[in-house]
């Protein structure tokens, strides 16, 4: 692809072209110093994105402490690269010519999958969706079945949500390809945690440290609550769990963070309100006594969030029940809400991901 095509494409404001990172697995490899020329008068932006990539330290992402600090600093740099990126209307890159991406959906997803979708064909994978809900598993095929499946057909990267908690990790011992979690049961949802993470240093700027963020709602069900508990408190926040008793693990004593069984109490002060979905489809048993009576208490409204602090940001991962979970009104504010944020800084994310694996298969690794 011509360079000259992509020369004012990067150009704009807003991207983290020089970082401190000091990583142990990724010093050499990746962060070369940047030359201090401005993007706009480089070349090739294929080959400036190409500077800046680096070997994944892992050779699969199953969860969210899979990365060190300096490996996630890295990463989120990259992804700001590729968000810019993103901006433009031409879009597309052959970091990953090529390779071939499968997309194994065991429970339905639409933003998830449409989002590595995107990820890999914008980096010019072959990408393919293989959702197996229905079929494979109605007609009794195990989950080691689907993956010798899929071992014979050589897949490069593989991307697989499962209902199973640990699915991800089973799935990686039984293939040759990187293997991504896209969420797995009540466990895990890396990349969720990640893109959340970028978001906030979009809209707090890089160091997040200082933040303070509530996660409410339904705990319990959420691999999104633990990826982000791990990772918000790697990075230094103040983490907080909010929720009805019913919706909170009984582990959340353990993960370190304090629980509020109050939600005004629970937002005080916090710059960040992170809702969750109510998770129904993990649910077997009544949680909530109702859903109206469920928005009364757990709801975010214009009343509760504003004991949160000046300027507090609302982040949700979707799909959301608005009116359950969420008021409209403060989902659609373009001034507190940043959930779509969320999504766009989700395939930037997913690219930076993908394209740093596939780095690492280059690198022989
Ligand atoms: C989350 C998930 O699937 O865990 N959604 C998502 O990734 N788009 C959260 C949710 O389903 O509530």
């Amino acid at each position: 692809m011509g360079g000259g095509r992509y020369l004012a494409v990067v150009g704009g404001g807003g991207v983290h072209l020089d970082s401190n990172n000091s990583s142990p697995a990724l010093a050499e490899a990746h962060r070369a110093p940047y030359s201090g020329v401005p993007m706009t008068q480089m070349a090739d932006v294929t080959e400036t994105l190409r500077t800046r990539l680096f070997p994944f330290p892992r050779p699969h992402l199953l969860s969210a402490s899979d990365l060190d600090r300096p490996d996630v600093d890295a990463l989120l740099d990259l992804a700001d690269l590729f968000l810019e990126f993103g901006r433009q209307s031409a879009k597309s890159l052959d970091l990953l010519r090529g390779r071939t991406l499968i997309n194994l959906f065991f429970e339905n997803s639409t933003r998830t999958q449409g989002s590595f979708e995107i990820a890999g064909k914008r980096l010019g994978a072959d990408v393919v969706n293989m959702a197996v809900g229905a079929s494979s598993v109605a007609k009794g095929e195990t989950l080691i079945d689907t993956a010798a499946t899929l071992v014979a057909m050589r897949p490069d990267l593989l991307v697989v949500r499962h209902w199973g908690s640990g699915a991800a990790d089973l799935l990686a011992r039984k293939v040759q390809c990187a293997v991504i979690n896209a969420g797995d049961g009540q466990h895990e949802h890396p990349t969720q945690a990640l893109l959340d993470l970028l978001t906030l240093r979009r809209a707090f700027g890089d160091d997040v440290s200082s933040l303070s963020v509530a996660i409410c709602g339904d705990i319990q069900h959420s691999r999104v609550a633990r990826s982000n508990v791990a990772l918000l408190q790697a990075m230094g926040c103040e983490v907080r769990l909010v929720g009805p008793p019913t919706l909170l693990p009984s582990e959340a004593a353990r993960w370190g963070a304090p629980v509020f069984t109050d939600m005004i109490e629970g937002i005080s002060g916090v710059d960040v309100v992170m809702m969750l979905r109510l998770q129904r489809e993990r649910m077997n048993g009544a949680f909530v006594p109702s859903t109206r009576e469920y928005f009364r208490f757990w709801g975010l409204d214009g009343e509760k969030l504003a004991h949160a602090a000046p300027g507090a940001k609302v982040m949700h991962p979707g799909p959301m029940n608005r009116g359950v979970e969420i008021e409209s009104s403060i989902a659609d504010d373009p001034a507190v809400s940043l959930i779509s944020d969320q999504v766009e800084a989700g395939v930037a994310l997913r690219m930076a991901v993908l394209a740093s694996l596939a780095e690492r298969m280059e690198a022989g690794q």
